[in-house]
Parts: C-alpha cells; sequence; structure tokens
C-alpha cells in the first residue's frame, strides 16, 4: 500500500426531508449570505427550490439566485455566477442539482475569493488554488459524486476544452440527499449516473500498485451495491432503498475511499472528457462508450487482475485466466447495454467520426503528446487514438 493522506470533511446529510435542514447547515458554517446556484429548471419544477429559499427565510439568512447552469458546465457561466457572487457579497455558494450545477458552485466559490484572477487560470495550471468560500450542496443526482470531491469540471467552450481543477479547498462543507429528490430523473440521465459511479470505481481499481486489501474490498462492494441496486431504480425509480444506496454509492464512488493507498487511473475519464468537450454529450455517455475499447486494448498487462474483477464483481468463475478477463468485460459492457447506454462512439449519436477527428481528441488529451495520462497504461498520444479507433464504430 502507498502512503496516503486522506481529507473527508464533507458534513453528509442523507434521508427523507433533509433539504429542510439547509438554514441550520448554513448557519453552522458561520454563513449568512448565501447564492443558490441550480441548472435549468428541474429544481424549480419539482418545488424543491422554494423549499430550501422558504428555509432561509425563515433563519433569515440573505440568497441571491443563480439559475441556468447547463450539464458541461461552460465556463463563461461560471465567470457570470463569479460577478454575481461578488457583487451580492456572498458568503457561501450552495449548489442544487447534480453534479454540473455543483461544479459551478464550486468554480463561483474559487473565483469569488480570488475576484482580481480569471478562473480559468485555476483550470489550466496558470494560478495554483489556494482558497475559495465554502460550498454547500443539495443532491439531486446521483452521479458525479462532486457532492465530497475535490474537483470540479468546466469546459472552456472557445476551446471546446472539457479540464478539471482539484483541490481539498473544494470539497463542499455539507452535502444534503434525500434519494427522494432524485425520482424525477430522465431514465437517460440515471442511467448515465450509475455508469459515471461504476467508473469512478473501475478507474480506481486497475492501477499499477497492488495489496491493497481493504481498498480492494470497499471497491468490489461499491461495483457489486451498484450493479445491483442501479439495476433495480433503472427499472423503479422510486424505490427508496435502491436508489438511497445508488445515492451513497456515488458519493463513495469519488471521495476517495475505494482508491486508497494507490493512484487513480481514470483513462476513461481523459478519452470521454474529449468527447464531452468536442460533442457536448452526456459525461456517463461518453464513459461506456470508451470503457470497453480501453479494457481490450490494456487487459493483458494484468489478466489476473481483469479475472479477480470478474470473479469478485460478476460471479466469472472461469479457469482460463484471458477467457475469465474477456468475460469481465464483456460483462461489464453488457450492463452498460442493460441500461440503454453506448459501447462505442457510433451509438453516442454523433456517428461514426473521421480519422481527423481521433487524432485531435488524441492530442488534445495528451496536450499536443507532451504527456501521457492514466497509470494502468500510461497512455500517449499514439494509445489514446488507437483506443479511439477500437471504440469508432456502430
Ligand atoms: O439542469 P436541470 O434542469 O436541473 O436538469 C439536469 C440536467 O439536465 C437533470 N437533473 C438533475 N437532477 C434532476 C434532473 N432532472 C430531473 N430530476 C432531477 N432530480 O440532469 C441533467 C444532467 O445534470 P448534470 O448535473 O449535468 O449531471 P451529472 O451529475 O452527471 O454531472 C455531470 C458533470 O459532472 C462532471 C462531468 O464531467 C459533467 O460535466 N463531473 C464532475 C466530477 C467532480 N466534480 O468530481 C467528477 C465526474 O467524474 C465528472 O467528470
Ligand atoms: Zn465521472
Amino acid at each position: 500500500m502507498q502512503s496516503f493522506e486522506q481529507y473527508m470533511p464533507t458534513r453528509v446529510v442523507f434521508g427523507r426531508d433533509t433539504e429542510k435542514e439547509c438554514a441550520r447547515l448554513v448557519k453552522k458554517c458561520g454563513a449568512s449570505r448565501v447564492m443558490l446556484v441550480y441548472g435549468g429548471g428541474s429544481v424549480v419544477k419539482s418545488g424543491l427550490l422554494n423549499t430550501i429559499k422558504e428555509s432561509l427565510e425563515e433563519e433569515e439568512i440573505a440568497y441571491t439566485e443563480f439559475g441556468g447552469v447547463k450539464p458541461n458546465p461552460r465556463l463563461s457561466f461560471a465567470r457570470e455566477g463569479v460577478k454575481r457572487a461578488v457583487s451580492f457579497d456572498a458568503d457561501m455558494i450552495l449548489g442544487v442539482g447534480g453534479g454540473s450545477v455543483i461544479d459551478t458552485a464550486k468554480a463561483v466559490a474559487l473565483g469569488a475569493a480570488s475576484p482580481e484572477t480569471d478562473i480559468w487560470e485555476f483550470w489550466n495550471g496558470d494560478e495554483k488554488i489556494t482558497k475559495a468560500l465554502p460550498v454547500g450542496v443539495v443532491l439531486t443526482l446521483a452521479a458525479a459524486g462532486s457532492e465530497m470531491s475535490d474537483a470540479a469540471v468546466l469546459t472552456n467552450e472557445e476551446t471546446k476544452v472539457k479540464a478539471g481543477a482539484h483541490d481539498d479547498v473544494l470539497r463542499p462543507s455539507f452535502a444534503v440527499m434525500n434519494p427522494k429528490l432524485a425520482y424525477t430523473l430522465p431514465k437517460y440521465t440515471l442511467a448515465c449516473g450509475i455508469v459515471d459511479i461504476l467508473m469512478h470505481t473501475l478507474e480506481r481499481y486497475f492501477t499499477p500498485v497492488k495489496g491493497n486489501e481493504l481498498t480492494d474490498e470497499i471497491a468490489e462492494g461499491v461495483m457489486r451495491t451498484i450493479i445491483r441496486n442501479g439495476r433495480a431504480v433503472y427499472q423503479n425509480p422510486a424505490d427508496y432503498d435502491a436508489m438511497s444506496e445508488v445515492m451513497w454509492c456515488g458519493s463513495v464512488s469519488h471521495n476517495n475511499l475505494t482508491g486508497l493507498g494507490r493512484p487513480k487511473d481514470f483513462a476513461a475519464h481523459k478519452l470521454g472528457h474529449e468527447l464531452g468537450g468536442m460533442f457536448d454529450e452526456a459525461h456517463g455517455a461518453t464513459l461506456s462508450a470508451v470503457w470497453g475499447s480501453w479494457a481490450r486494448y490494456v487487459y493483458r498487462l494484468d489478466i489476473d487482475r481483469f479475472a479477480d474483477y470478474g470473479k469478485k464483481v460478476w460471479e466469472i468463475n472461469l479457469e482460463d485466466k484471458e477467457e475469465a478477463a474477456l468475460a469481465s468485460i464483456e460483462r461489464t459492457e453488457a450492463f452498460f447495454r442493460e441500461l440503454n447506454m453506448p459501447t462505442c462512439i457510433g451509438e453516442l449519436g454523433i456517428g461514426v467520426q473521421p480519422d481527423e477527428v481521433l487524432k485531435k481528441m488524441a492530442y488534445s488529451a495528451t496536450k499536443q503528446d507532451t504527456v501521457s495520462v492514466a497509470c494502468f497504461k500510461k497512455l500517449t498520444a499514439r494509445d489514446m487514438y488507437e483506443i479511439y479507433k477500437a471504440a469508432n464504430h456502430k
């Protein structure tokens, strides 16, 4: 096991009606001027935003609203949010929604704490992240895990670069999670979330560092749980117990508990972010579209690991290790198909892509082939291109 430092400062408030706790939680953070960030209207329609506003009003907490975050959240919108937070003199940002809303809230929190800096400098690495306003979350979608993560992902719409900024100051102070709030999710969005949760765990499981027994057990438990309960909520989104499991899996899959003592790989995420930045496709779908091609490209590096994954997660008991490894990849893809998720680029709804597009994405992900990506196998631009090529069919 590698040395590690684990920091999980987020207070999780989980269960029915927990959204009514917002004012109490804001006060506990010592805040009194809140900027509410939300998306394209689902939380207005469901009445959630009103419930939160009433809870803040009862406690005489001042607030301003900033709605309209789009999936694959845009840099320009976050910049607008920074201006609003500064002019309102906000001392806390409360994101009400899914990963895109939370990440925009985090970007605003960063920008408002350093208004003299253009926020993209925190994403392109020109500026070091040192401080942010506190962020609170009311989660409506189990997927990105941003409610406990140290990351915020933005798309620079001018360059079409989709990238993450990472720092512990971006971990939310609190996360309110009421599984009932996710009942209204469209099936496709729900399925994208289930894929993302499985993927956050897989991308910490396939790494070159061995011998993390407890971390492996936690990861395998999360994977079995998300597969079982993901299937259940896909059939019946109003299954409270199953949605509870899915929601909690989402947080545990990305608060780093499933990756302690080893480096993250995140190859599929890097491959997927290029597709997300270029074609504005839903994050989970970009992951399922490339994962199988990545897995078949790299599995020979550690056939035992893939066979183990198949045994522990999918109950595959083939004697021949290579057959077992390949079967584990097939079973994972079959699960994606059960959820009507794409398993190749052609199924993403953007059609099969010309070669130049694949090369462009491979070069963009590797900073024009100056860096390699991931660690299970370090991927060069050439490797990424080969994986895109393998995924580029109908
Ligand atoms: O905008 P509204 O109207 O709220 O609708 C949203 C949106 O259209 C809808 N939705 C959310 N909750 C709902 C609901 N519709 C009905 N009922 C509800 N209860 O869902 C749609 C998608 O929302 P979005 O926030 O984009 O989804 P998700 O949570 O999957 O977030 C995806 C973003 O997070 C990033 C992704 O790259 C992507 O940009 N990620 C962030 C991470 C992080 N910060 O740690 C890690 C992840 O790997 C990921 O990269
Ligand atoms: Zn993800």
